[in-house]
Parts: C-alpha cells; sequence; structure tokens
C-alpha cells in the first residue's frame, strides 16, 4: 500500500533538510571498534560543566516528579539582573534554537522572508522553511577578502531586505565561519534596518569574543526596540545536553514569544543547572582561558603547516583544507577524531574543528600533518 505522508506535508516541511549534528562518539567507538575517540564537531566547552552547577543537578534530582517553573522566574530573574534589564524582557528557551524556532512561528508567515547571510548558521534556514516563509540570503565578503573573509557584508544584507522581509537572522560571531562584525559595524546596519523589522542577533559565542568586541546588551535594547538578542548555555557554560538558552528583547516580544512557547519549554534541572552556572565566573574564566590557550595552540600550528584558517571569535576554527572536506573528514575518523565537514554551509573544502583540551589539540594535530603530509 502507498501512503501520502511526504506529501501530505506542508509545502515548506516537505523540502527540509535536517540538521545534520555532528557524530556521536560513541557512534564511532561502536563503527570502528575504538575506544577514546574525541569529538571536536560541536563546539562544546570539553571543560565539562561547573561543580556549582552538577551540584544543583544532584540536589534537584529528588523533584523531578514535578513540573518546572514554567516561567523559569529564578533564572529568568537573575540573567534579567546580570544583563542589567527588566524579567520582562527575558524569555527562556529549550536551548537558543527554541527561541529562533519560536520566532519564525511568531513572525513568519507564507508571504513573508527572513534574510541571512551565505554560510550562516543551519537552523536559519530550517526555522524559514518550516513556517514555509522565504529566505533571502546575502552574499558574504569574498574568501580572499583580506579583513574578513567570508565574513557577513552589512550592505549586501541591507540589499537583501526587501518589502515582505520580517526578520533578520545575524549571528555574531557567525557558525561555522568563526567570523564577527564589531559594535561599531552592527550599530550601523541596525540603524539603517526599518523599525518593523525583527533583529535577531544570536550571540550564543559572545563570551568568547574578545571584551572590546561584546555588545551593551542593555543599552542597545534600549536603542533598538526591534532587536533580539539570544544566548545560551550551550556553549561556554557547557550544558548543551539540558538544553537551555534565552532571548532578551523588548517586552512586547517577549509577550508575543510566551504565546508560542511550550509551557514547560525549560526543564527543572536545566533551570537549575543554568541558575547555578551563572554563579560560577571563575569556571566561565577558565574555559575562556583554556579556549584562547587552545586556539592559539592551533593557529600557530596551522601557520606551521602552511594551512589556511578562517579568523574566529568562537570556541572553534574554519581550516581551509583545499580539497575534499568530507572525504578528510572520513580519513579523520579512523584516527578517531570526529570534526565537522560543512558541505552543507557551501564550505566543502572547509572543516570546522572546536578548540579542544590540549591534549586533544595536539591529538588533532598530529593526525592532520599524518592526513595533510
Ligand atoms: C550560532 C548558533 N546559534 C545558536 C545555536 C544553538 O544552540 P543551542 O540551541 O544549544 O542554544 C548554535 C549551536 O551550535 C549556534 O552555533
Amino acid at each position: 500500500m502507498t501512503h501520502r505522508f511526504i506529501t501530505l506535508a506542508t509545502p515548506g516541511v516537505q523540502q527540509l533538510q535536517p540538521y545534520l549534528p555532528g557524530k556521536p562518539v560513541a557512534e564511532l567507538e561502536r563503527e570502528l571498534g575504538i575506544q577514546h575517540a574525541i569529538k571536536l564537531a560541536s563546539n562544546e566547552n570539553p571543560l565539562g560543566p561547573s561543580p556549582l552547577a552538577l551540584a544543583a543537578l544532584r540536589q534537584a534530582l529528588s523533584s523531578i516528579n514535578y513540573y518546572p517553573d514554567g516561567s523559569g522566574f529564578a533564572l529568568s530573574q537573575r540573567i534579567a539582573e546580570l544583563n542589567h534589564v527588566d524579567i520582562s524582557n527575558v524569555t527562556l528557551g529549550n536551548g537558543s534554537n527554541d527561541i529562533l524556532e519560536m520566532l519564525a512561528h511568531a513572525y513568519l508567515t507564507p508571504a513573508d522572508s527572513a534574510v541571512f547571510s551565505e554560510h550562516a548558521f543551519a537552523v536559519y534556514p530550517i526555522v524559514v522553511q518550516a513556517v514555509g516563509a522565504r529566505a533571502n540570503i546575502a552574499s558574504t565578503l569574498s574568501a580572499t577578502d583580506t579583513t574578513m573573509p567570508l565574513g557577513h557584508d552589512p550592505d549586501a544584507l541591507l540589499d537583501s531586505i526587501d518589502n515582505t522581509t520580517r526578520l533578520i537572522f545575524i549571528a555574531n560571531p557567525n557558525n561555522p565561519t568563526g567570523t564577527w562584525l564589531t559594535p561599531p559595524q552592527l550599530l550601523g546596519l541596525f540603524e539603517r534596518i526599518a523599525d518593523d523589522i525583527i533583529i535577531v542577533l544570536d550571540l550564543a559565542y559572545m563570551e568568547y569574543m574578545d571584551k572590546s568586541l561584546q555588545p551593551d546588551i542593555a543599552d542597545w535594547l534600549q536603542r533598538f526596540p526591534n532587536l533580539v538578542i539570544t544566548r545560551t548555555f550551550s556553549k561556554v557554560y557547557a550544558l548543551a545536553g539540558l538544553r537551555i538558552g534565552y532571548a532578551l528583547s523588548h517586552p512586547d516580544i517577549a509577550n508575543i514569544l510566551n504565546r508560542v512557547r511550550q509551557p514547560f519549554n525549560t526543564s527543572s534541572l536545566a533551570q537549575v543547572a543554568a541558575l547555578a552556572s551563572l554563579d560560577d565566573s571563575e569556571h566561565l574564566h577558565k574555559s575562556v582561558a583554556m579556549n584562547n590557550a587552545g586556539k592559539a595552540m592551533l593557529e600557530a600550528a596551522f601557520d606551521a603547516m602552511q594551512l589556511d584558517y578562517l579568523p574566529t571569535m568562537g570556541n572553534f576554527i574554519a581550516l581551509h583544507v583545499k580539497q575534499n572536506g568530507q572525504a578528510l573528514y572520513e580519513r579523520l575518523l579512523k584516527h578517531g577524531i570526529i570534526l565537522r565537514p560543512v558541505a552543507n554551509y557551501q564550505m566543502p573544502d572547509y572543516l570546522r574543528i572546536t578548540i579542544g583540551t590540549e591534549t586533544q589539540n595536539q591529538r588533532l594535530l598530529a593526525a592532520l600533518a599524518k592526513e595533510l603530509g
């Protein structure tokens, strides 16, 4: 019997390509019958979660028979305090991915469009297409640009806006390129965007950026009521497995997001772990310092090996391997090393490498030296 379950789906969903996650370590070890594989594929924090988060989790475990606080009051309050905004500006998400989805759901119809760049984070096209809206994709600077190769081009982003545009997504730094716009570049761009277009500034990797590049969030939200900032606990706070992130926005936008969000979209465990993580500034500083040291080590080694890579402000580096990235990725799997091929980002001759611990970085460099000669 033939079914029509594919063609019965809405047109946008039928054309969706599912998000490709990094290969799990356990899967590679099972496939190759090896041990001690390392995954440098999903921009996770190799240091692991804060001990304060783990202690909070242990304490909260016995209460998981209860639903979580749907509004996540305690966590939202602390997030508001730390960002110098009001709790009415905060919306929690099941990862910041959840917020991106809520925004598309709330603000896009099939008659609308959203703008983002080439090589932008893969979830933007997915959430836009899932609601049947159109993506207007802006070109980036060229791969040979001397200031920011493959970086976002503010003029191209503006040129991609038309009278159907309701949302614009900008990741800073962007994943998978690692490239960034400076605060003056972003402010100059925001000033030229009409105030009925919602600007989504995705700051998933903000903590890894040089301080001088980090925005004054409260001030920016005041100046641009159409600005939504998304942040996550998956990266520097090392809670990717728990799924928690948030948006900071005008209270009216938060009000709209609250209407489309699932009633209990963030778990009680995620809430307590995130709250405890925010109190562990030592862990945050250690994570950033480790990333900076790893970045310097990898970049120096790539320079010595005469390998090109994109400038990065994240916890990952896009390495220009100048050959089929998928094939090299597969050869590296045999060394027990999982990187991220990025052909789906129209970067077939790059591999994205998450910066690991010193030992992990050394293993990666040894395998790359063998494979690349
Ligand atoms: C730019 C960017 N935004 C958002 C996310 C989503 O992160 P999460 O849903 O874990 O908060 C990621 C994850 O890789 C990312 O790279």
